[in-house]
C-alpha cells in the first residue's frame, strides 16, 4: 500500500512519523474519512469544507491548497488501484520539542493520506442492519471539531463490540438526551413517524452523510426534524439508523438487547437506504 506523507508517496510499511509529532504526543490534529465509490469521492466538498473548518477552529493552516489536496486524494486512490474504499487524511501541528503551547510558525503542519479497500456497497439492507448499546457520552465539549483525540470513542466502540453490537449510542448523562454514535450520527423515526436527528451545535459532529441525506430529504419533499430526543423517546421509536462515511444509512434493529419497533428494518429506513444508495451512485 502507498501512503502520502508530507509531500511524498511511500510504501506504507516504510512510512514513519517522528515521535515528537504533536499528533502523536498531544493528539494535536484533525482528520477526515471519505468514502470512495466507483472511483468517486462521495460528498468530497462537504468533507473538505469540514476539514478546513476543523483546521480553523484549532488555528492550524491548510497544509496544502484545496486543489492540491484533491489531487493527493485522487493520487493515493490511483496509486493503490482502489475504487471502493475509505480515504483517511490527517493533519497535525507538526514536529517540535514537547511543549503544550504551539510551536513557532515555521513548523509546517504534517499531512498524511492513506486508503483502505472496503467491501462493495451494501445492496441488502436487511443484512446491513445491526445492534447498538447505549453509553454516557464522556467526550470533550467541542465535538463539532473532527479531532484525532478519539479515546472515549474507541472505548465506547470496543464496549459495543464486546456486547455483539456495531455501535455505541452516546447520551448526555445530565440531560439524558442522545448525542450521536461513537463514530456515526444517530437518527430515529419517532413514535409519531417523524424522522429525527439531533440539531447541530458543539455537542455533535456535523456529519457529511447526515448533511447529504438531509439535502436529499429536502429535495424529495420528505419531512424531518433536527431536534434532540431523550433516551426514552429513542426506546419508543418505530425505527432507528446511523449515518457516516463508513456506514452510509445503516438500520439499527436492536438497542440494549431490545427490539426497535418490531425488530425488523422498517419502511422509512428502507426508503432512506435506497435514497442514499442513489445519492452515492
Ligand atoms: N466518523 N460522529 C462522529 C463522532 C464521527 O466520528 C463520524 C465519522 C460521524 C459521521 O460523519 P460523516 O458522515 O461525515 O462520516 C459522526 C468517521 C467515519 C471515522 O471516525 O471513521
Amino acid at each position: 500500500r502507498i501512503a502520502y506523507v508530507n509531500g511524498r508517496y511511500l510504501d506504507q510499511r516504510l512510512a514513519e512519523v517522528n515521535i515528537e509529532d504533536r499528533g502523536y504526543q498531544f493528539g494535536d490534529g484533525i482528520y477526515e474519512v471519505v468514502h470512495l465509490y466507483n472511483g468517486r469521492f462521495i460528498d468530497e466538498d462537504r468533507h473538505l469544507d469540514r476539514l478546513e473548518r476543523s483546521l480553523r477552529e484549532i488555528r492550524l493552516p491548510m497544509p496544502v491548497s484545496r486543489p492540491a489536496l484533491r489531487h493527493v486524494l485522487a493520487e493515493v486512490a490511483r496509486r493503490n488501484r482502489v475504487t471502493e474504499g475509505l480515504l483517511y487524511m490527517q493533519v497535525t501541528r507538526g514536529v517540535a520539542r514537547r511543549d503544550h503551547a504551539f510551536p513557532a510558525r515555521s513548523v509546517p503542519p504534517a499531512l498524511v493520506v492513506t486508503v483502505k479497500r472496503i467491501a462493495a456497497y451494501p445492496t441488502d439492507v436487511d443484512r446491513w442492519a445491526g445492534a447498538c448499546i447505549t453509553l454516557p457520552d464522556l467526550r470533550w465539549a467541542r465535538r463539532d471539531i473532527k479531532s484525532i483525540n478519539l479515546l472515549p470513542n474507541c472505548l465506547a466502540r470496543q464496549a459495543a463490540r464486546e456486547q455483539g453490537a456495531i455501535e455505541a449510542i452516546l447520551f448526555d448523562p445530565d440531560s439524558g438526551t442522545v448525542t450521536e454514535g461513537a463514530a456515526t450520527n444517530f437518527w430515529i423515526v419517532d413514535e409519531h413517524g417523524v424522522i429525527r436527528t439531533r440539531h447541530l451545535d458543539h455537542v455533535i459532529l456535523p456529519g457529511c452523510t447526515r448533511g447529504a441525506l438531509l439535502a436529499e430529504l429536502e429535495a424529495a419533499g420528505i419531512a424531518f426534524e433536527e431536534r434532540d430526543f431523550s433516551i426514552e423517546e429513542m426506546r419508543r421509536a418505530r425505527e432507528a439508523f446511523l449515518t457516516s462515511a463508513t456506514s452510509f444509512v445503516k438500520p439499527i434493529t436492536r438497542i440494549d438487547g431490545a427490539p426497535v419497533g418490531d425488530g425488523e428494518v422498517g419502511p422509512v429506513v428502507r426508503r432512506l437506504f435506497e435514497i442514499f444508495a442513489r445519492h452515492v451512485k
